[in-house]
């Protein structure tokens, strides 16, 4: 049952930039625990009767089923809003949406166009507000991906990230998540389509905090040169469908092909968080090779989304 007398202040998941790095290491070890218990057969029911409400303005397929799934596993329930339902903002303010949903859920997700749409949900529901990407960030992708890159080399702090391409919202949140994590985020994008100065400024001083480091470059060789991960993302997000023709003719040689996996560590990972568009960002022979980790990070969204949905609406 829903406590929404409750004077308990709640708490929304916005941003990797908002988050405390004690609170962030808090959910990269509950979604540790939470995926040996789910790999050992041993679901515990710790939002048993809870409900989340998922909001989608675009289309999905791993957050869509990772979030249903990661609430299924713990005893709750999720309810999927498709983008011709609820008219975020056109047929009905963000404001009432958000008051009203928070008479019938306990927690909400939202995927956007307009990050302030986020932020509006945010301010106005009474319960937990999680952001399952906007134009801006894609937290729920940055918190799974260090979640996989810890994982996958037992540390964070010192790990070079090479993102190559477009400077997206996935690009955001691994700049800030890294810059929390005392990762170097180094990113890779051709001229107009680099990182925005204001994220910049806001990664490099967060990566002040932790030892950390930014770096940004127009040369994606250089970008990846003796990298530990190397990360892509599609040339095109969506909502950008406009641009694709002209996308396309300038981002080809950021693509993640082999050539440019032999410039990193002999053991390097290479990411993505998908979907992909292979044959451009991502060529087959690396997605489908041996140093890929495309579909381990799919799978732990569910376990690093359950860790926030247990924290959050537990
Ligand atoms: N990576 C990711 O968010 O995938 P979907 O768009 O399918 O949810
Ligand atoms: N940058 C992509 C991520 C999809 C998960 C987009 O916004 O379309």
């Amino acid at each position: 049952m829903s406590d929404h007398l409750s004077d308990k202040p709640k708490r929304d998941f916005v941003g990797l930039a908002d988050l405390s790095a004690t609170q962030l290491w808090a959910w990269l070890e509950l979604a540790r625990d939470l995926k040996a218990e789910w790999l050992a057969g041993g679901n515990r029911p710790l939002l048993k009767g809870k409900s989340l409400g998922m909001i989608f303005q675009k289309p999905s397929l791993r957050t869509r089923v990772s979030f249903e799934m990661a609430m299924e596993h713990v005893g709750g329930h999720a309810l999927y809003l498709s983008p011709n339902e609820i008219g975020l903002g056109g047929r009905e303010s963000v404001a009432d949406v958000a008051r009203v949903l928070s008479r019938y859920v306990d927690g909400i997700m939202a995927r956007v166009f307009v990050h302030e749409h986020i932020l509006g949900l945010a301010q106005y529901a009474r319960v937990p507000v999680i952001n399952g990407l906007s134009d801006f960030n894609h937290p729920c992708q940055g918190l799974a991906d260090y979640f996989t890159v810890w994982e996958k080399l037992g540390h964070l702090k010192g790990v070079t990230l090479a993102y190559v391409g477009d400077a997206n919202n996935v690009a955001t949140s691994l700049l800030f998540g890294g810059g929390k994590l005392g990762v170097n985020v180094r990113i890779g994008a051709p001229a107009g389509y680099g990182v925005k100065p204001a994220v910049l400024a806001r990664a490099q001083a967060l990566a002040a905090e932790s030892g950390g480091s930014v770096y940004a470059t127009t040369d994606p060789l250089e970008a990846v040169s003796g990298a530990d991960v190397i990360y892509t993302d599609v040339w095109t997000s969506m909502g950008q469908e406009v641009e694709k023709a002209q996308r396309a003719a300038i981002f080809p040689p950021f693509q993640v092909n082999a050539r440019l996996v032999s410039a990193a560590r002999p053991d390097v990972l290479v990411m993505h968080c998908l979907p992909a568009h292979r044959g451009d960002e991502i060529t087959d022979e690396v997605a489908d090779g041996p140093h890929s980790v495309l579909f381990d990070q799919a799978e732990n969204r569910l376990h690093a989304q359950k860790a926030i949905l247990v924290d959050l609406l537990g």
